[in-house]
Parts: structure tokens; sequence; C-alpha cells
């Protein structure tokens, strides 16, 4: 009786951790993250700073924050990357439930549509030490078009634990071709809220680890227009 019970401890508490475990963004900067490198608030903005910024989007039952999870980014200076830039990104890891997928994705539209740029599946980040800051590299395509307002977000659904969805949004510069075009799929949203698809906890799933849904992702091209660039004009007086 005994044994049963400190096991039943044990089981009851290293869900604890798993249930609490976060991950995001630390470069480039996680929007509202409450890193001392990254954009700070103003004075009227210190409500808003998120220090549970790895914490994910809500669970395949309930959503609690938007994709991205928060609008925007505080004011400040975006990294700039070149089209074509492998970037070293480094990713702030709490504990990595056994890994998950990942899926990178840009927009330039403020969020209204997302290309996916890159997957890693089943075990991205399944090597992530806990605690610490983990490079999880990303590149940008050599094609993609240059953007002042690009957010590079990073998705993942994880191996084990509650079924859960994480974004983690940086506001980036993309310089690359002026004006044309990014194909790609949009992202798989899942366990996002009742009606996403339903991804199950690998280590029970018997192999399903959502490739069905993965494979299903709609093909997606989005055009930006060429910036007219402006001629030197001296004023009207
Ligand atoms: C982007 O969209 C968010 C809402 O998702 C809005 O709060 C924000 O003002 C928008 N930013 C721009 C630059 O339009």
């Amino acid at each position: 009786m005994k044994l049963l019970i400190s096991t039943a401890f044990l089981a009851l508490s290293s869900f604890a951790v798993i249930a609490d475990a976060h991950i995001s963004f630390r470069y480039p900067c996680p929007r509202r993250g409450p890193y001392s490198e990254c954009p700070q608030p103003n004075d009227n903005q210190w409500d808003l700073v998120d220090y549970d910024v790895q914490s994910p989007l809500g669970t395949h039952d309930q959503i609690t924050d938007p994709i991205c999870k928060h609008p925007s980014s505080f004011a400040g200076v975006r990294p700039t990357f070149q089209a074509g830039q492998t970037i070293a990104a480094k990713m702030d890891v709490d504990v990595n439930h056994n890994g998950g997928s990942c899926q990178w994705a840009l927009s330039y539209d403020n969020g209204t549509t997302w290309v996916v740029i890159q997957d890693h599946f089943q075990d991205c980040l399944a090597t992530a030490p806990a605690g610490s800051t983990y490079t999880l590299p990303v590149t940008i395509p050599a094609n993609a078009p240059t953007g002042n307002n690009v957010i590079l977000n990073w998705i993942w659904n994880n191996n084990e634990g509650n079924r859960e969805l994480y974004s983690s949004c940086a506001d980036i510069v993309i310089q690359g071709t002026n004006g044309g075009s990014l194909s790609g799929v949009a992202p798989l949203f899942a366990n996002y809220g009742p009606s996403s698809p339903f991804i199950p906890e690998k280590a029970v799933s018997g192999g399903n680890w959502g490739q069905q849904y993965f494979a299903a992702r709609k093909p997606i091209t989005v055009t930006i227009p060429p910036t007219k660039l402006k001629r030197q004009i001296a004023p009207l007086k």
C-alpha cells in the first residue's frame, strides 16, 4: 500500500511538472517577452509584459490566447535578416515534453495569412535540455520578398503532457526581392480548442503523431507587391 501511494504521488507530481512546462523564442525576441535585450514597454505598458511568455496558447479543450499569443510587440528595433539566411534562433526551454512537431511560418499581412517555411516533425526539441537556451535554426527562403513588417511564427505541438499548441512570434524585417511571392502550405493549428484537429500523446497513440493532418495542409501563395522607390524630388514651395 505504501508503495502504491508513493507511486501515485510520483505520477501526480511528474504530471504537474509536465503540465507547467513551456517553450518560446528567446532570439529573435518574442512579442512582449520579459527579456532585457528585447523591446521594452513604455511607462503605460508594464502590465502588458508577459512573464509567462513560454506558456502554450491553450489546449485541445480550451483556447486561452490568440495565435502568436500577443497581437503586437513593444515598439523597438526589429532584427533584419536576409532572404536565404539561416537564423540561429534561440529557444527558451523550460521542459521539452519529449519533443514534438515544429512548424515555422511567415506572415506579411500582420498574421492574417501564414506560409510554412520549415517543418521538423516528431522529435523537434526532444533533446533540448530543461532550463536551457537551445539553438534551433530556421532558414528564411532564398526567394522571400522584402518585408518591413514580417512575423516569424514558431508553432509546436508537444509529444507528452497536456494536448497543447504553442506559438511564439517575433517581429522581423526581411531583405530579399522587392516584391514577389512566397509559396508553401498554411500551418496546422492542432490541439487548439475543441474544433481543431486532435493530436494524441505520441507515447500512447499507436504511431499517430498527427501525420494525416500535417499531410492535409493546404497550399498557399502570398504575393507582395513591389515597393516603388521614392525619387528624390525637391519639395514644392
Ligand atoms: C495587427 O493585428 C492586431 C490584432 O491581431 C492589431 O491589434 C494590431 O494593431 C495590428 N497591427 C497593425 C500594424 O496593423
